[in-house]
């Protein structure tokens, strides 16, 4: 564990680890925005009045979240497309460089929000201005929690390491711990959606979860649930249930990029049959059951699924 007398700055870091400039400096950018979407939260802690693409109610934060990393995204000219949970559309830029493709849940949790529990922000990055890529082609993945402390967790792709970084005073995010491994012999189980709502092989995999002794630990926030799994082992699912045969997360916003970080940390996603990051998507706000965590609870749920 790095302390504060031994900083290395998420900037050194990247540079650190060769991360090519173009990437580093998108992935900075994206980094000076967890400063000002958390000092939104005292003044925006109502719904926005309006509805996104999935028909969900939006928070004044999720609005105001995806206008600052919108704008930050155009202005930074190294981006050629944005995919977000609270945009109807894919958002081509018009920049003459083809730029990054940027896929992003800006506020996930949103739920949370008026009663003070963690919540996050999830990107995923692809090359050449693409959005509906598969998420094993993306160049790199990052989410920012607002929690007790900012951190901030990335990979800059297959090989590279999961490192989280931390919002010092200085205002600066400084290395925290550097290439993540998710345990195995970890006993987490995040459980999404109504019980009475799932399916006889998901509910056989969850009894099976108990009767091993996994803890209960559900916020409401995929992003800081999964990064409790990526600690500590275990795993988050949001299944496929009799009323909703695809789930309720999304593949490109929420799916893709913490699996693709889970994956490079030793661990596992997916659908409860295959890889999700091998998934080739079909539409922007696809649906997807998600199963992510530690390697063995994942195998063991695509064991039951294809029996
Ligand atoms: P978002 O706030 O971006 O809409 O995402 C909410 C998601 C996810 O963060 C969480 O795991 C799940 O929805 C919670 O849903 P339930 O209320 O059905 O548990
Ligand atoms: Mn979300
Ligand atoms: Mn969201």
């Amino acid at each position: 564990m790095k302390y504060i007398s031994d900083i290395i700055t998420l900037e050194d870091y990247l540079t650190e680890i060769g991360c090519e400039t173009s990437l580093g400096d998108l992935i900075l950018l994206l980094s000076e925005q967890a400063e000002p979407i958390r000092d939104a939260f005292p003044e925006n802690q109502d719904y926005a009045g309006t509805e996104n693409a999935s028909g969900e109610d939006q928070m004044a934060l999720d609005v105001l979240a995806d206008k600052l990393l919108t704008d930050t995204l155009e202005e930074s000219g190294l981006v050629g497309a944005i995919g977000s949970e609270e945009k109807d559309t894919i958002l081509y830029l018009n920049n003459p460089y083809d730029g990054f493709g940027v896929n992003m849940d800006p506020l996930d949790g949103s739920s949370l929000i008026d009663v003070n529990l963690a919540v996050g922000t999830i990107i995923g990055i692809q090359d050449k201005g693409n959005i509906l890529n598969k998420g094993e082609d993306m160049l790199a993945a990052m989410y920012m929690i607002y929690g007790p402390m900012t951190t901030l967790v990335m990979t800059t792709g297959k090989g590279k390491g999961v490192h989280e970084f931390v919002l010092n005073n200085d205002g600066e995010f400084a290395l925290l711990r550097e290439n993540l491994r998710i345990p195995e012999d970890g006993k987490i189980y995040a459980p999404g959606a109504l019980k009475q709502d799932y399916t006889d092989k998901h509910l056989e995999f969850i009894d099976n979860l108990e009767g091993d002794g996994y803890k209960l630990r559900y916020s409401g926030a995929f992003v800081a649930d999964v990064h409790q799994i990526l600690h500590k082992g275990g795993i988050f699912t949001y299944p496929a249930t009799e009323k909703n045969e695809n789930g309720k997360l999304r593949l490109l916003f929420e799916a893709n990029p913490m699996g693709f970080m889970v994956t490079e940390a030793g661990g596992k996603i997916s659908d409860g049959y295959r890889n999700i990051l091998e998934i080739e998507p079909e539409a922007v706000h696809q649906r997807v059951p998600i199963y992510v965590g530690s390697k063995g609870p994942v195998n063991k749920i695509e064991q039951i699924m294809n029996r």
